[in-house]
């Protein structure tokens, strides 16, 4: 499906279930400082890692469906990787809109990588995904990729938005598997697969060598963003951004300054 030439101020939703999808607008808007964004966070029914999978179908779904009655959206970018790595096929049959999915960068970090022993920090579901295992097979065939699934790291990255310090004591048992392997002092490359994880780049960085590069689909999914608007000009002036949460709560109320520094004012609760 394709955007309609003739709007002239489409408008993108760029989802998640927490605080995650903020690394996806921020990449968005180095590309685009003047597209009207609605950000939205499914925080009623976060974290989404731990969901089964029938549970967080029905749940985008019915997040999605009154999301788009709510709201005018030209193209949907669901920025969480747990969510796309299962949704993607049912929201592209039931919903007309372009959508852009952010799933692991297994591809980038096999091409990047020279030793081929690549690590994978990602939720526990994402790296449970038959989705995320086929990306492994048809990209890194012969790559060792160490995989490690964490929920409490996005708990983190939600609490160092909300203004929080954390603490490499904080980071460090997380990623311990990777440090046990047996190969994993070779690893040359990490994927954050967790739209969540960029917000905690400073933090991870300084637990690894600097050779091992860190890699997330950010800047890729930015681009796609730019290929769908084509050539449209946008007037030159701070657009009016939306955040969309389905539940309120003082931890909403708290994130107001941080939403601010993205340039997002309006806030609006949408219950589902
Ligand atoms: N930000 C999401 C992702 O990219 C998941 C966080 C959660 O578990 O809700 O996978």
């Amino acid at each position: 499906m394709s955007l309609s030439p003739t709007n002239p101020s489409p408008r993108i939703l760029v989802f998640d279930s927490g605080v995650g999808g903020l690394s996806i607008v921020h990449e968005i808007q180095q590309k685009l400082p003047f597209v009207p964004l609605i950000y939205v966070s499914d925080n009623a029914f976060f974290p989404y890692g731990t969901k089964g999978e029938a549970e967080l179908i029905s749940r985008v779904d019915a997040v999605f469906h009154k999301l788009t009655e709510t709201y005018a959206v030209d193209i949907i970018v669901v920025a969480c990787n747990t969510a796309s790595t299962l949704t993607l096929p049912h929201i592209r049959s039931h919903f007309s809109q372009p959508i852009v999915g952010v799933v692991p960068a297994i591809k980038p970090a096999a091409a990047q990588s020279k030793s081929q022993v690549i690590g994978l920090l990602a939720t526990p579901a994402t790296v449970a995904r038959p989705y995320t295992h086929n990306l492994i097979r048809e990209h890194a065939p012969n790559a060792d990729v160490i995989s490690v699934g964490s929920s409490e790291l996005v708990q983190l990255a939600e609490k160092k938005l909300r203004g929080e310090k954390i603490s490499s004591q904080q980071i460090r048992p997380i990623l311990q598997p990777f440090f046990d392997h047996p190969r994993g002092d070779e690893m040359d490359a990490l994927v954050l697969a967790c739209t969540h994880f960029p917000l905690l780049r400073d933090e991870l960085r300084i637990q690894f060598p600097a050779h091992v590069q860190l890699i997330d689909s950010g800047e890729a999914i930015a681009r796609r963003v730019v290929s769908l608007l084509g050539d449209r000009k946008f007037a030159e002036q701070a657009p009016e951004h939306l955040a969309v949460f389905t539940k309120a709560s003082p931890a909403v109320t708290a994130l107001q300054p941080q939403l601010a520094q993205f340039g997002i004012h309006n806030l609006d609760i949408l219950e589902v």
